[in-house]
């Protein structure tokens, strides 16, 4: 059997086993393309469970792409707070805000207009006109390549752009008319059956027959994946200052990792508690009482943070800061995960 062939019969396997199979999500009860969207973007490098929450809070708060082309983007860092990778919940506001101002606010259905939005790729354009629009536009993410390449028992490394545009076009010749289902069925099998962190179920899957992987014993080894680049390491110091019930914070700079968004002092390096009490000093701050020091690490895709947090009183809130109290630290400012361990840490005392 060739791989055309194993990719011709997926969707007479795949779509009935969805039909029977689907989990019920938040996104699949809707075809309203700002829903759609909104939900791609959010899965992105993202778990469905830990989306879920997010999608209903960010749609009650701004139901419609007007909303969201206009919200203060303080609200919008709030919605977004711990979901991570924050550029992409800039790109949706700029996105929004063509859409509204070149679209009159109705979402574009060509895939080239789609794809030519901020932060949309072609993953995200192919899912949005296949599920929203029922264009035969395929969508391929890892789940998909990891699928396609066990299906067709094909090592080449899914990291590759050549090997991605290879399946996107063998897919696309397959597609069947019920394009937004079969993404989504796609998707299915890539998330339950043939899942990327344990052995594929293919006793139960309906593609066992003509899976060339299956049948040749090789889908385990696959997807082939090229070596990752080691992430680069930095060692941080981060000061979780506090005053009379008062927290110090500050904005992060308008580019870069973790763009404006609000984080704990911090210093590069690893300050032992004598250099940590002199950098408080320097910030213009008088040092009361040394409270506890802890080790924490932050995984971003390219840089690994190594953080030592310093907790510290001072005897008055002055200094170059914003400082917040407790609620406000939990009901306005966006702190990133990577510094809002530390504040966590001091919930849990
Ligand atoms: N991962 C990416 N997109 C998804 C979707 N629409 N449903 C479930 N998991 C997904």
């Amino acid at each position: 059997m060739e791989s055309k062939e194993c990719l011709s019969r997926l969707p007479q396997a795949l779509l009935p086993w969805y039909a029977a199979n689907r989990r019920e999500l938040p996104w699949r009860q809707t075809r309203e393309p700002y829903r759609i969207w909104l939900s791609e973007i959010m899965l992105q490098q993202t778990r469905v469970e830990a989306v879920k929450g997010y999608y209903a809070r960010f749609l009650q708060a701004l139901p419609t792409v007007e909303d969201l082309a206009r919200c203060p983007d303080e609200t919008l860092h709030k919605l977004w707070e711990g979901l991570g990778y924050y550029s992409r919940v800039r790109n949706l506001k700029k996105a929004a805000g063509i859409v509204v101002s070149e679209f009159g606010g109705v979402f574009p259905r060509e895939y080239a207009q789609v794809l030519a939005l901020p932060g949309i790729g072609e993953y995200t354009a192919g899912a949005i006109c296949s599920i929203a629009f029922n264009q035969r536009t395929p969508a391929v993410d890892g789940n998909v390549l990891r699928v396609v390449s066990r299906l067709t028992d094909d090592p080449s490394p899914i990291d590759l752009p050549a090997t991605k545009a290879r399946v996107r076009e063998a897919l696309a010749e397959v597609y069947p008319e019920e394009a937004g289902t079969f993404t989504q069925a796609l998707m299915e099998l890539g998330a339950t059956l043939c899942g990327p962190n344990w052995k594929p179920r293919c006793s139960e899957c309906p593609c066992q027959e003509f899976c060339l992987g299956s049948l040749r014993g090789t889908a385990q080894s696959l997807p082939v994946k090229a070596p990752k680049k080691e992430k680069r390491q930095e060692d941080r110091t981060v000061f979780i200052l506090s005053c009379a019930g008062q927290y110090a914070l500050r904005r992060r700079p308008d580019t870069g990792l973790l763009a404006g968004l609000w984080e704990f002092p911090n210093v590069s390096g690893h300050l032992d508690t004598v250099r940590a009490l002199a950098a408080v000093e320097e910030m213009g701050l008088r040092p009361a009482q040394l409270l506890r020091e802890v080790s924490r690490k932050h995984i971003f895709t390219h840089i690994q943070w190594n953080l030592r947090g310093v907790y510290l009183e001072v005897a008055a809130a002055e200094g170059d800061f914003h400082w917040f109290t407790a609620e406000e630290i939990d009901t306005q400012a966006a702190l990133p995960t990577a510094f809002r361990q530390f504040w966590e840490e001091i919930q849990n005392v």
